[in-house]
């Protein structure tokens, strides 16, 4: 069947419950997709944004910063294009030239680099030029999908982004890195109001904490109090516009609270709001559709994974602008 055809009947009918929604002259709104561990669904996660958000009839561009084997295309159920990020990076074309149209709807994407077949030199990667770049596009969602690792300049862009975005699965190794990831981001943020030795002391003192206590939080807040060299303060704005936490392969239903559970810990341990924004349970479609190139959600636009969805974009989302418009 037609892609677009498939797409069609959701797309009209959510056309028909909201107005048209732009930004209008609006700078985009990029939201970041990242996680401790690989392989909990990242691309996935961000396709299913994207394609549900230009559902709801908002332009969305996707831009995937995988800088090896970026498979945004598999999960978008199309073919690789030889334009990608490769020729922006290597200053051959600005970002908006290397935007791919999609079959569907108000979506377009931005391939990650997935012909290099030699390790990525990082130095070509400028944060603040593609921050900067991606802001002057005209789209009302930019979707970021983070390739995995704990490279500086990703952290750096992933803190310019406007929602901050992090996956997780249900399995032991994948929960131990997010809190990882968050120790990371914590640290990381903390860095900018820190001197640089109060800055190596905390890093030691974690590291030393968590060659004796693997399993417990490291209070931040108890720790910041007690030295010298370090301020509360970024956990004013960590806390204002806090980190949204995606549960992604829920399997039973005994999993459901865990991203209670792990919002719970970030706040009484870390000091730390975490919002936790929902969870997308295990669905072998989405596999099993990746496989026929074609997404689950325009496959089976009714399965109860479109629903998962759609309720946190609209929770996401400018809720003020879709609920005038409902
Ligand atoms: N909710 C789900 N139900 C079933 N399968 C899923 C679900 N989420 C993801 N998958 C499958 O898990 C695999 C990994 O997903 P994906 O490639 O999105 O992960 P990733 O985090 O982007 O990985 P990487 O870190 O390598 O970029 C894919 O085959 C995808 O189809
Ligand atoms: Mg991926």
């Amino acid at each position: 069947m037609n892609k677009v055809g498939l797409s069609q009947g959701v797309h009209m009918e959510l056309v028909n419950k909201t107005a048209t929604h732009s930004h209008q002259g609006k700078a985009p709104e990029i939201w970041a997709i990242n996680s401790g561990k690989g392989g909990v669904g990242k691309t996935f996660i961000t396709s299913s944004l994207g394609l549900t958000l230009s559902k709801l009839n908002y332009n969305v561009l996707i831009v995937d910063l995988d800088l090896s084997g970026a498979n945004m295309h598999t999960a978008l159920g199309l073919k690789p294009s030889h334009l990608n990020m490769r020729h922006f990076l290597d200053e051959q074309k600005s970002l908006s030239e290397i935007v791919i149209p999609t079959p569907f709807p108000k979506l377009s994407y931005i391939q990650g680099v997935w012909d290099l077949w030699v390790p990525f030199d990082l130095s070509k990667f400028d944060e603040f030029k593609m921050s900067a770049e991606l802001k002057k596009l005209k789209y009302d969602y930019i979707l970021v999908d983070f390739g995995v690792g704990p490279f500086e300049k990703f952290f750096n862009m992933f803190l310019e982004c406007d929602q901050r975005i992090v996956v997780s699965s249900p399995e032991p190794t994948s929960i131990e890195k997010t809190y990882r990831f968050i120790e990371s981001y914590i640290c990381q943020n903390l860095k900018s109001k820190a001197t640089p030795e109060a800055y190596h002391k905390l890093i030691n003192t974690l590291r030393d904490f968590r060659h004796n206590v693997l399993d417990n939080p490291f209070s931040f807040k108890s720790y910041l109090k007690e030295n010298d060299g370090l301020t509360l303060e970024p956990f004013n704005k960590l806390n204002r516009e806090p980190l949204k936490l995606l549960i992604n392969g829920i399997r039973s239903q005994s999993l459901m609270d865990l991203g209670y559970s792990m919002k719970s810990v970030c706040n009484k341990y870390y000091g730390l709001n975490v919002d936790y924004i929902g969870h997308i349970e295990f669905d072998n479609s989405v596999w099993q559709s990746v496989k026929n190139m074609e997404p689950v959600l325009i496959a089976q636009p009714f399965t109860p994974v479109a629903g998962q969805f759609l309720s946190i974009c609209k929770y996401l989302a400018d809720s003020k602008e879709i609920q005038v418009a409902a």
